[in-house]
Parts: structure tokens; sequence; C-alpha cells
């Protein structure tokens, strides 16, 4: 079992992502403006993950606030959710984390001018409420897991880009969770992970998480992908999205539109595994979809090294946006969806959970 990230009495500990796999270490959080900066820093990454972890966050807050009146606290707690919220922009779980924990807060405050006693009562609420979104998140991946395992070859190669794994997540991963079900199954499936340059996700995470289950995997250079494709040697797709607008366009990790435009060439279907809290209704197309820009750092250098020289121009977008029209189904934790995604992103969306 891996532990992503975990609520505990001295904090929050994650697992040190930026330094996988040749060091498994853990980081303690004990302030919120620790939380957000290890979400910034990428010790902490995925959607789903971002998203416990900004709730936890947002806990973790509250629990040290030494407020003694509601009106002090709604203060305090507004200023905690903008520091949450300044950190990454592209995954909506982060929002989606935010708006969750700032509504349980209004209905525990409910208009009230409390003291102390409700005060202790919001702060055990709220980190009772973060608990509950980890152990949500795991249930959601594990349904997905048995509505996308149907959807995988009974065997063969099934190429993954970044990590959507239980890295990614609160654990068991969205497209890694639906391999994993499959694999679960019965399915012989050999997974190849492209290894998702600059920041290599692919082959330093899903590698390692995959290793540790025992399932094939071999990691590729992104620019191995179509040459895999057109040799026969991938049945099927599956990646995980950090939002995915109303029309069922997708932003995910860099790279992921290519990967989606070389499986249409090739007849391959191109498969997005993802919660019902990544899909956001309040954006039409991937056209309103903000991507996060990293620092260039990240492509300059690889390790340490510096591979591009001084002075050159560089661009470092951390997510693409895949046109709805090349996703063969979303895979949700409520069921699966196709085509026309206005209609059945809404449908599932609305269904309840
Ligand atoms: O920059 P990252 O590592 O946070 O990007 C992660 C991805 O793009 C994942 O594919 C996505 O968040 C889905 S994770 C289940």
């Amino acid at each position: 079992m891996i532990h992503t990230l975990e609520w505990t009495d001295s904090g929050v500990v994650f697992i040190d992502q930026t330094k996988l796999p040749t060091e498994e270490t853990y980081v303690t959080c004990t302030t919120h403006q620790q939380v957000a900066d290890v979400i910034r820093n990428m010790v902490v990454r995925g959607a789903p993950a971002i998203g416990v972890a900004a709730a936890m966050g947002v806990a973790l807050g509250v629990k040290n606030s030494k407020a003694d009146n509601c009106v002090l606290l709604q203060n305090e707690f507004n200023q905690i959710c903008g520091t949450i919220r300044q950190t990454r922009p592209t995954a909506v779980n982060l929002f989606w984390a935010i708006r969750r924990m700032q509504e349980k807060f209004e209905r525990l405050r409910d208009g009230r001018e409390c003291g102390p006693h409700a005060i202790e009562q919001i702060k055990r609420a709220l980190v009772e409420e973060a608990q509950r979104m980890h152990a949500e998140d795991i249930a959601a991946n594990q349904a997905m897991g048995r509505h996308g395992a149907t959807l995988m070859p009974a065997s063969g190669g099934v190429l993954t880009h970044c990590n959507a794994g239980a890295l990614a997540t609160a654990g068991y991963g969205t497209a890694l969770g639906v391999i994993r079900a499959a694999v679960e199954q019965g399915k012989k499936i050999h997974v190849y992970a492209d290894e998702t340059r600059p920041f290599l996700q692919g082959s330093r995470l899903t590698a390692w998480e995959l290793m540790k289950d025992g399932i094939p995997t071999t990691v590729i250079s992104d620019n191995m992908a179509g040459a895999m494709m057109k040799q026969g040697k991938i049945g099927a797709i599956v990646v995980g999205a950090d939002r995915i607008a109303a029309n069922g366009d997708v932003a995910n990790k860099i790279g992921t539109y290519t990967v989606a435009v070389l499986a249409k060439e090739h007849g391959i279907p191109f498969y997005v595994a993802a919660p019902i809290s990544t899909v956001d209704l309040e954006t039409a197309d991937g056209s309103g979809i903000p991507i996060e820009q990293r620092n260039s750092r990240e492509v300059t250098h690889i390790a340490g090294k510096q591979m591009v020289p001084d002075g050159v121009e560089v661009e470092n977008p951390a997510f693409d946006v895949t046109p709805a029209k090349y996703v063969a189904a979303i895979i949700t934790e409520r069921g699966v969806a196709r085509a026309p995604y206005e209609r059945s992103l809404r449908e599932l969306a609305e269904k309840a959970a």
C-alpha cells in the first residue's frame, strides 16, 4: 500500500515525490503554508492528490488558529483558502476541494457568533471532512477501476502518460486504477509508460509503483510512443486528467495531446479516467482551462545538469488540452461517459454519488 498523503496527529505526511524512485522519504507539514509549498514544489502532485492535500491544508490551518470567535476564524479561514488557492492553477480538484471545505465551514458556522467551544467543534469537523475526502477518493478510484477494466484488452500493451496512479491520488489511482483492476480480473496487461518530460512522472513514479505491484512495465521516452503504436504493441491508451471541460476537452500532462492524435492515426482507443471532481461543468471547452507555466529550469536541466545553452528561450507549459473528438470514453466512478460529452458528463455529474 502506497501512502501518498495521510493526516496524522503530528501533521500531514506526504511521500516526497521529488525524491522517487531512488529515495523513499516523507515530509511532514505542520502548517497550511507548508502544505501550499509541497503542492507548488510537487512533493505531492496529481489532480486528486492535490485536492485532498488542499483539504488537509485547510483543516490544518484552521486547527492551528488561535481565533476565539467566529468572525476572527472566518477571516483566517479566508486567508488560508487564499494561500492554498494560489498554488497551481490547472487541476480543478484543488478548487473543488477548497469549495467543499468552505461549504462545510459555512454549514458548521451557520451564521453564528460562536465562542471557543463551537470553534473546537468546527476544527474537529473540518479535519474529519478532509479525512472523508481521502477515503472517498480511494473508493472512487476503485469504482473507476471496475468500470474501466472492461474496456482494457484481454492481453497486450496499454500505454499511459505521466503518473495517474496511487501517487497522484489518495490511493489506487485513476488510469493506473483501471489497469490495476484489469490485472486483478486476470487480464495480461503490459504497461508502456511514457517517461513524461520534463518532470519524468512516468519513468520515476509510474514505473516505481507498477514495479511494486509486479505489473509488467516498459518505460519509453516520449518520442517513442508513435513507433510503438505503429509496431502494433499498444492495444489501448489510458491517461488521467487535471480538468475536463463540459464538452469533454481534457487538460492533462503536456504530451497527452500528442499521444491522443497518434492514437487516432493508429486506430487505438484513447481513454481518460478521472473522478467527477475533475469535471468542470463551469468551463465550456478546453480554451477556458488555465494552463500552468512552470520554471524553465525543469526543461533546461536534468538531475541538476544543464542541457540547454545559456540564454536560449524555453517554454514549459505543464499541461495541454486534448479535444474531445480524440477521446473514446471518459471513465468516472459513476460510470463511463461517451460522446456527446456535453450530455453524458452532465448526466453523470448530476447522478447521485
Ligand atoms: O504536474 P502533475 O504531476 O501534477 O500532473 C499530473 C497529471 O497530469 C496527471 O495525469 C493528472 O493529474 C491525473 S492524476 C490521477
